[in-house]
């Protein structure tokens, strides 16, 4: 039996208000992710586990047709919602279709890009859908993932802080949920060489790009939200830039591949 909740709306893991470091780095690794897909006008660009669509709505802007695909009922719900609200004059809205990533409801070749953002690590065979999502895109097409790195410089020095604490000093914890602990409702613990592994038995990957560091560490989000905006600007940008080159220590991990003409689990 599946264990994934069909009418699950996740506003519980969905911010409501947030720190500088946070907004960076969801901006950041959204504008990475959109712009790898190359969306265009006439473009045909595939959201994989689109949420509520928030995503699929941008990148109709651009002109590109968007199909949003997401197995939540309430997600779907949602997403017709914001995307009537938020559509711009002129663009086409993204079509929404109920579907599970690892049984993609589409023909082969039936996209010029697909991606997943920020959901792979909830499905329950991430593998399949990475694999159905080379299925599903032209061979000169672009997959685009993004996750979390759950090794990340901010993890490992979190981890080091907290074993300090409590294993050294017998200190109480610092907080209740550890940021570097995989999530109760998270399958897979990603980071940059088990998703390198996954991703290579179906596509070539063409680069790899580390979004922010820092993220999540204690005290962070204190000093940052407490230092001049310009300072926090100039300091976040220079840590992505840092990611960028050195993946391994990003918050974020964006990885951008084509279709292999022989994946492993696919029948092309
Ligand atoms: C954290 S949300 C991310 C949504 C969106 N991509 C975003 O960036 O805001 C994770 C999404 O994955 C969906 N999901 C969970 N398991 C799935 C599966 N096996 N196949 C497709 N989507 C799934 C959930 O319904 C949810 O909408």
């Amino acid at each position: 039996m599946r264990v994934v909740d069909l009418d699950r709306d996740m506003s519980d893991v969905i911010p409501t208000s947030l720190t500088p470091d946070s907004e960076y780095l969801f901006a950041r690794m959204t504008e990475a992710t959109l712009d790898a897909t190359c969306a265009s006008v006439g473009r045909v660009v595939l959201d994989v586990a689109s949420g509520v669509g928030q995503d699929s709505v941008a990148l109709a802007r651009s002109g590109a047709r968007v199909v949003g695909a997401e197995p939540s009922g309430r997600m779907i719900a949602m997403a017709e919602a914001f995307g009537r609200d938020a559509r711009a004059p002129g663009a086409a809205a993204p079509v929404w279709v109920r579907g599970w990533a690892d049984a993609l409801p589409f023909a082969d070749d039936s996209f010029d890009a697909s991606f997943c953002k920020g959901a792979m690590d909830h499905f329950d065979d991430p593998e399949a859908a990475i694999a159905e999502m080379a299925r599903v895109t032209r061979r000169d097409g672009r997959v685009v993932l993004a996750i979390a790195n759950f090794d990340s410089l901010a993890c490992r020095m979190t981890r080091a802080v907290d074993e300090l604490r409590e294993d050294w000093l017998g200190w109480p914890p610092l907080r209740g949920r550890r940021g570097y602990d995989t999530p109760s409702d998270h399958f897979t613990r990603y980071e940059l060489d088990l998703m390198r592994e996954q991703a290579a038995r179906h596509l070539e990957i063409e680069r790899v790009l580390g979004i922010s560091i820092g993220w999540g560490m204690p005290g962070w989000a204190t000093l940052v939200g407490g230092l001049p905006k310009s300072l926090v600007e100039a300091g976040l940008r220079a840590l992505d830039a840092l990611a960028r080159r050195y993946p391994t220590l990003a918050d974020v991990i964006v990885l951008v591949g084509r279709p292999r003409s022989t994946s492993s689990t696919t029948s092309r």
